[in-house]
């Protein structure tokens, strides 16, 4: 009998439009959607049959489209959402497929009352992209709850697991960086505690439960207040193009962020380790004269600097020339080099 699954037909020459969150009207020369983990291989023989490049996305949320794409454009849509509560007394080990919002995640966490992710709520994306960023907010970033992941490994031809350690994730970094084409990744597993403690220490969220009155937060609690916090800085990726933070916050030398520091006495900082400090780009952005920028379609969110949007049907090439723009004066005023936290294709 043949192969059900060994046919595999992408469209050609689909507009990305509702694929990116930065809204940009960009054509993948070949486009298909993987709702399954079976019809992986049957894809990856198509592409070298066809002899193009492959390109993964997921929620969109992380890229800029400068340019029509050549090769095949897949979106990673793999659903599924399992809790198991029984393999751990204290813990649940919660596992979701690849293209499953992210949000949904962290909802189905916080109605249980399990702790984890109710600090990393309102980030765009899917859960497949999320170990590749090391996604991180209000103090918690993703790797502080990865338990695993599977994925189909393309180096080996074969669905491998791997564990913490094998991702080595670091500040929006992981081994998905490094080795960019190497992995697709099929499902992701999180481990969430029962019992927890709320980590409130960022930012305003301390002053923002008790405003509210709330003196025992519970997951569903905290969530809520970040959400509101984030409502306040970050635009509705809905409503306005964007990819949240466009750079990643840059670390610096231990002597070169006092040697700054004397210049710029009020820069904000976070210490790393005794010879490395973290800088908030969005400060040294803000400092340069671009939050509230607008020029036509194109601008820095009055509200965070960080974040680069697209108010109408502006090109990924003038986004980019934006950041360019916004690297060099940081460059010029600070001597501070900014990097994208976005990918850009
Ligand atoms: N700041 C400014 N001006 C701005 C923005 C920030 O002066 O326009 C200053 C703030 O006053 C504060 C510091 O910079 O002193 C840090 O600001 P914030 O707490 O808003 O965080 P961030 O470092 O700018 C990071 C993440 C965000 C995440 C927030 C909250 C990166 C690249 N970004 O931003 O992540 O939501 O912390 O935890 O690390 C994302 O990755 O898309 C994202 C939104």
């Amino acid at each position: 009998m043949d192969n059900p699954f060994a046919v595999f037909v992408p469209q050609s020459n689909v507009s990305l439009l509702e694929y990116n969150t930065f809204h940009v009207d960009a054509k993948a020369e070949w486009f298909a959607s993987i709702d399954f983990e079976y019809q992986i291989p049957t894809m990856l023989d198509w592409v070298d049959e066809h002899d193009v490049d492959l390109h993964l996305i997921g929620g969109g949320s992380n890229i800029l489209l400068t340019k029509d794409v050549s090769g095949l454009v897949v979106r990673i849509a793999i659903d599924g959402l399992e809790c198991d509560v029984e393999t751990f007394s204290d813990k649940v080990l919660l596992t979701a497929g690849a293209g499953i919002q992210w949000e949904r995640v962290v909802e189905c966490a916080t109605s249980h009352g399990w702790w984890g992710i109710e600090n990393l709520t309102l980030i765009p994306g899917v859960m497949g992209s999320a170990p590749v960023q090391n996604i991180g907010a209000y103090g918690v970033e993703l790797a502080d709850l990865f338990y695993s992941l599977r994925a189909w490994d393309r180096m080996r031809g074969e669905v491998v697991t791997l564990v913490k350690e094998d991702c080595r994730f670091g500040y929006r970094q992981s081994v998905f960086k490094e080795w960019p084409n190497r992995y697709i990744i099929l499902s992701v597993s999180l481990l969430l505690k029962k019992e927890g403690s709320p980590r409130i220490g960022y930012g305003q969220i301390e002053t923002k439960l008790r405003e509210s009155r709330i003196d025992s937060p519970s997951p569903a609690d905290i969530m809520n207040v970040i959400r509101s916090i984030r409502e306040e800085k970050l635009p509705d990726t809905k409503r306005v193009g964007c990819a949240g933070s466009f750079f990643k916050n840059p670390v610096v030398s231990a002597d070169f962020f006092n040697s700054l520091k004397r210049r710029f006495p009020e820069m904000p900082s976070y210490v790393i380790d005794e010879n490395f400090i973290k800088i908030p780009a969005g400060w040294l952005i803000e400092q340069c004269g671009w939050k509230g920028f607008r020029k036509d379609n194109i601008g820095v969110w009055p509200h965070q600097a960080l974040v680069i949007v697209n108010y109408g049907n502006a090109t990924g090439k003038e986004l980019l020339s934006l950041a360019h723009d916004i690297i060099d004066s940081v460059r010029t005023k600070f001597d501070v080099v900014l990097y994208p936290e976005v990918n850009i294709l």
